[in-house]
């Protein structure tokens, strides 16, 4: 999604913005540009469709582009194709304004009409060509920068965050944000906007978040912040202590390889702190044992993989509370009219915290009286602002468009939940209890061996990557798996992927299968082990070429009938989804890697989806 950067300082600023840019990257984009309050008087901006290097190519690196301060952009077109013309920043008729924006204005059919009448000229098709002409429109009657970004702010309706730069205002950029994440980076003499933290963690590692219907004002004295009623706020500083090696490849291909083994030294950071004296404490959860035996409904609500955790979760929460757990996508979810009241638990899911859907689903749940208790990665996120609670992953940076490391250890906070509220409750078995913590414990050393036996999986991807589709089928804690390991296949290899319950499959999609056709089997979950060697059997007998994922424990039983099977330690039943999905990403990978695939920024994709 599209990538914000802006720079104030004593250095030149076209560099700094286009090495800023390269680390929003995995976004996902399809253009780029910058602009820069140029020393000779104007605004310097170049902007072009495609890849980064094609604008710094254009500029040399940045160094044609003179002056100090400035402003970046990575787009993901909505409003217009993707063209050099469409590309931010947009530039206003006059030349005196130059504008970056996320999100989408949502009105902007009618102001262009407004200021169409005005006389104004529009190059662009995009919503955000508005922001830079409204401004310019204002400035002619007030004569005054903010007095103009403030009329702006008031006039359009829906999501932004906005760079802005004045030619008459040489010393600064004005920026704003709305339902779109910014934040807002302190060096020593030089000040930063960027819409994550990856973009400038290079210069500094003092950051706050914006919040909703903020303005700040940012010169070479520092950053001056006012609320939507002008009134100045002091922003609460956050430190990130990510170490810019973790926004690197660190001698990977690939940073999806990469986060892939990182899974088990993210798995000690999200579990490790919260396991004492064989109990899982939730110190950092705010939720009283009296507040969870108070709830009544529980909804677990997220998109994409952050959703299929929630599916295992089901599985496992439903099981440990004896409560029903009702798991929904969020884009469905906030339109759905749910039924909510003050004992109702949502429990949200997001690697990001800024995913726009689930935000709104937040919103919506918390307005109707919901408890919002959030699992999130990226610390000081939009929705981990607006949660009751937060737990965080502690996961690290994650690049790779498709997810991993953040799927794993969302999924051990939510099983740590479960566990957590099982025991205030009195629903969870003592024993089952005892034998989960200790599998939590083991759980990053046993991802290691599965990680360490990679090269049958890497092997046999050598051999299958060239298939039309590839269906994923299991039961229970599997089917969730699958879900999950046909996401991934598909995002990454563009090979067309579907995952059914097996118990579906006569229901209708055993026609599909013929010969040659590729089925992963998943058969870990043991206690319906007979029934996934059944299913093995029927897909067989039609054909199909099958590779089997399972536990130690029944990999003999299934060679016995599957050449091609990859098996996962044994462990207790809730984290079988947890070693199992480790396999999957692999096998992902290995065959977008056959394939030539861009692995790390799938077509169309992008890591954080801030438009709905
Ligand atoms: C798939 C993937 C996406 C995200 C989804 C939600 O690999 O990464 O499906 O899981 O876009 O994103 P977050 O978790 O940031 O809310």
């Amino acid at each position: 999604m599209c990538g914000i950067v802006g720079f104030v300082g004593k250095q030149q600023a076209a560099p700094i913005l286009l090495d800023g840019l390269s680390r929003l990257e995995y976004r996902g984009y399809d253009s780029a540009g910058v602009a820069v309050v140029s020393p000779d008087g104007g605004i310097d901006v170049q902007k072009s469709k495609g890849r980064l290097q094609v604008l710094s190519d254009l500029i040399h690196g940045g160094e044609d582009m003179k002056g100090c301060i400035g402003i970046g952009h990575t787009r993901w077109a909505t409003h217009g194709a993707p063209s050099d013309v469409n590309s931010h920043p947009h530039l206003s008729e006059g030349g005196k304004f130059a504008v970056i924006h996320n999100g989408i204005i949502e009105n902007y059919v009618e102001i262009k009409e407004f200021l169409i009448h005005q006389g104004v000229h529009f190059r662009s098709e995009t919503d955000s060509e508005v922001v830079a002409q409204l401004l310019e429109f204002y400035y002619n009657e007030c004569h005054d920068f903010l007095e103009a970004v403030g009329r702006v702010l008031r006039r359009i309706e829906g999501a932004y965050a906005l760079g802005m730069l004045c030619a008459d205002c040489p010393d600064r950029i004005i920026a704003a944000r709305k339902d779109a994440p910014l934040l807002l980076g302190y060096g020593d003499g030089e000040y930063f906007i960027a819409s994550d933290v990856t973009a400038i963690i290079k210069h500094t590692r003092e950051v706050a978040y914006m919040e909703d219907g903020e303005i700040a004002i940012l010169t070479t004295d520092g950053i001056v912040v006012e609320d939507a009623l002008q009134q100045p706020v002091e922003k609460q500083r956050h430190h990130i202590d990510w170490e810019v090696s973790a926004a690197e490849k660190g001698g990977y291909p690939h940073f999806m390889l990469k986060e892939i083994f990182e899974q088990p030294e993210a798995l000690r950071r999200a579990i490790s702190p919260r396991l004492k004296d064989g109990r899982v404490t939730l110190d950092d959860m705010k939720l009283s044992a009296e507040q969870i035996r108070n709830f009544s409904r529980i909804f677990i609500v997220a998109c994409g993989s952050s959703y299929h955790v929630g599916m295992v979760g089901k599985y496992n929460l439903e099981h440990l509370m004896r409560r029903s757990v009702e798991v929904c996508l969020a884009s469905e979810f906030r339109y759905s009219d749910p039924i909510i009241d003050d004992h109702t638990l949502v429990i949200v899911i997001s690697q990001s915290g800024e995913t726009l859907d689930t935000m709104a689903a937040l919103r919506e749940a918390k307005a109707r009286g919901a408890y919002i208790l959030s699992i999130v990665n990226v610390v000081g996120s939009s929705i981990a602002r607006e949660s009751d609670d937060v737990l965080y992953t502690w996961a690290g940076p994650e690049i790779a468009v498709a997810t991993t490391k953040a799927y794993s250890t969302q999924l051990a906070v939510l099983d740590m939940i479960g566990l957590a509220f099982g025991e205030a409750l009195g629903t969870v078995d003592s024993a089952e209890y005892d034998a989960a913590v200790e599998g939590l414990q083991k759980l990053p050393e046993q991802l290691e061996e599965v990680l360490a036996n990679c090269a049958d999986i890497q092997k046999f991807a050598s051999e299958h990557f060239n298939h039309n589709s590839i269906f994923f089928i299991g039961r229970n804690l599997d089917y969730a798996l699958g879900l999950e390991g046909s996401l991934k296949l598909k995002e990454i290899s563009y090979i067309h992927s579907e995952a059914y319950a097996s118990g579906e499959l006569k229901h209708g999609t055993i026609s599909l299968i013929e010969d040659g056709t590729l089925v992963v089997a998943l058969g870990t979950y043991g206690r319906l082990f007979d029934k996934a060697m059944s299913n093995v059997v029927e897909v067989k007998a039609r054909g199909a070429d099958v590779l089997a994922l399972t536990t130690d424990a029944h990999r003999a039983e299934m060679e016995k009938t599957v050449p091609n099977v990859l098996s996962i330690p044994n462990t207790v039943d809730m984290l079988l989804p947890s070693l199992g999905v480790v396999p999957l990403q692999l096998f992902s990978y290995y065959v977008a890697l056959q394939r030539g695939c861009d692995i790390d920024k799938p077509r169309n994709l992008a890591k954080s989806v801030t438009v709905e």
